[in-house]
């Protein structure tokens, strides 16, 4: 008998959709191909919170069995992209010394300078840190050190980026996707996943900002050097600018939807006295392009000058070649990358899925740039244990399981790392166990 093929499984939990995104992976070659994707429509997660379990659940199933008669197999486990508001980016230092004269950095080193940086993080009481993100390391004042592994010198630094979200929105998310009937293998950031998911590497590598803009929320990713730099999530997205059309010219969610998709936003439309008619309570009601633009630009201009600009100054990077790259739905609104551009002052593209040519046509466009991300982020944390360390999860009942996850089975991780570096996480571990208890 054949065997079952070894695959890689993305949940992407938006406020519009659930996408399941199936990968195979071939074990020769580290490399993995998307095989499948499936999706359902997203129900009881409002601003990427779950406001109703069994309706969250319900959908999650939905997608998952879309998923399944894709691709003819059977999934059993998923790494979950959640947004979740709230989520706070803190970044710390830490410094160790490796004796009096120089040697070889080893795994221990860098387990103990994690640990070390870690310790410096003051984690509010019910939340966790999510991801800690080693930025850069610094060896005898020697900056911008990617990986400092087997590297000689006497004094080591880091720089971390650790994630902090509420320990209940983890829980809620882990609780839902088990009722799905589903084990939990990895949890990402959404912001994370869908820079992973649309980024060209020299992007990253010269510094950009990804605005993921979704049904009710947007997320903010800045990267430089390669590495994310701060990641957030704003409340907002392009369910706001349905309603604003919906509540301003009184017509229903479904037609303010659809006119939304209809228009453009180049500079010619707010010129424009040309009418748009829309049915409506079985009236025809005429609204000029101008008009329809207008309340559009208006959400558009509190998201971008006042929210997204501020995420930007916050990261601390003012250099960004890259400029911001625009996915998600709303970013297929058309003209909405001059419109930023504009707005910003800096080149705006618009992107899909680095991995586009090798999804399913239909489901390859922006949307989907953060459920292809989840493969990618997958993959990068096999390659390298120690670029996205990710805590482990807390389980239903509120006690804790952890465990340091470092590569898979059957892959050789890119360094040869075998070493798990459980000691890195211990703090991280007690800090989550500690918000999941006074939980319940
Ligand atoms: N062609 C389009 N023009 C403008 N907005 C669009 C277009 N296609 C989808 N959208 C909007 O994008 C949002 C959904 O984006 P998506 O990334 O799928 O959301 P989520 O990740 O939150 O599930 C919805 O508000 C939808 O109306
Ligand atoms: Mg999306």
């Amino acid at each position: 008998m054949k065997d079952e093929p070894d695959l890689l499984v993305g949940l992407d939990l938006g406020t519009t959709k659930i996408a399941v995104i199936v990968a195979e992976m071939d074990t020769h070659s580290g490399e993995a191909q998307i095989i499948g994707v499936g999706e359902a429509p997203s129900m009881g997660i409002r601003k990427g919170m779950i406001v109703n379990l069994e309706q969250a659940t319900r959908s999650i199933q939905a997608a998952v069995e879309d998923a399944e008669s894709m691709v003819g197999l059977g999934i059993d486990k998923v790494t979950v992209a959640f947004s979740g508001a709230e989520t706070t980016s803190v970044r710390t230092k830490g410094m160790i010394s490796l004796g009096r004269s120089a040697r070889q950095v080893t795994l221990e080193d860098v387990d103990r300078i994690i640990e070390a940086a870690q310790s410096e993080i003051a984690v509010p009481v019910n939340r966790c840190i999510l991801h800690t993100i080693p930025v850069e390391y610094t060896l005898d004042g020697h900056s911008g050190i990617d990986d400092p592994l087997d590297m000689t010198g006497v004094r080591l630094e880091v720089e971390l980026q650790s994630i902090i979200v509420p320990s209940a929105v983890i829980q809620n998310v882990v609780n839902c996707v088990s009722k799905a009937g589903l084990e939990v293998s990895g949890l990402v950031m959404k912001p994370l996943a869908s820079s992973l998911g649309c980024l060209s590497n020299e992007e990253a590598m010269a510094g950009v900002a990804v605005v993921d803009l979704g049904g009710g929320t947007t997320g903010v990713s800045v990267f430089s050097e390669g590495r994310p730099r701060r990641l957030s999530v704003i409340p907002v997205g392009g369910d706001h600018i349905t309603n604003d059309l919906a509540c301003v010219l009184r017509i229903p969610i479904s037609r303010a939807d659809a006119l939304k998709k209809s228009v453009s936003l180049s500079p010619d439309s707010l010129g424009q006295n040309e009418k748009i008619e829309v049915e409506s309570m079985g009236k025809t009601l005429s609204f000029s392009v101008r008009e329809v633009v207008e309340v559009i630009a208006c959400r558009l201009d509190e998201l971008f000058s006042s929210l997204v600009e501020n995420e930007l100054k916050e990261s601390g990077i003012s250099m960004m070649p890259g400029g911001i790259v625009l996915t998600g739905g709303v970013s297929r609104l058309s003209g909405l990358d001059a419109y930023v551009s504009r707005l910003l002052d800096l080149p705006v593209r618009v992107a899909g899925p680095v991995d586009a040519g090798r999804m399913p046509p239909g489901m390859n466009s922006e949307e989907y740039s953060s459920g292809a991300g989840i493969i990618r982020y997958i993959l990068e944390k096999e390659r390298n244990p120690y670029r996205y360390m990710e805590s482990d999860l807390p389980t239903e009942g509120g006690t804790s399981s952890f465990r340091a996850r470092r590569g898979r089975v059957g892959v050789s991780s890119g360094n040869g790392r075998k070493k798990a570096g459980d000691g890195a996480l211990k703090t991280v571990m007690d800090n989550i166990r500690k918000s999941v208890k006074d939980l319940f």
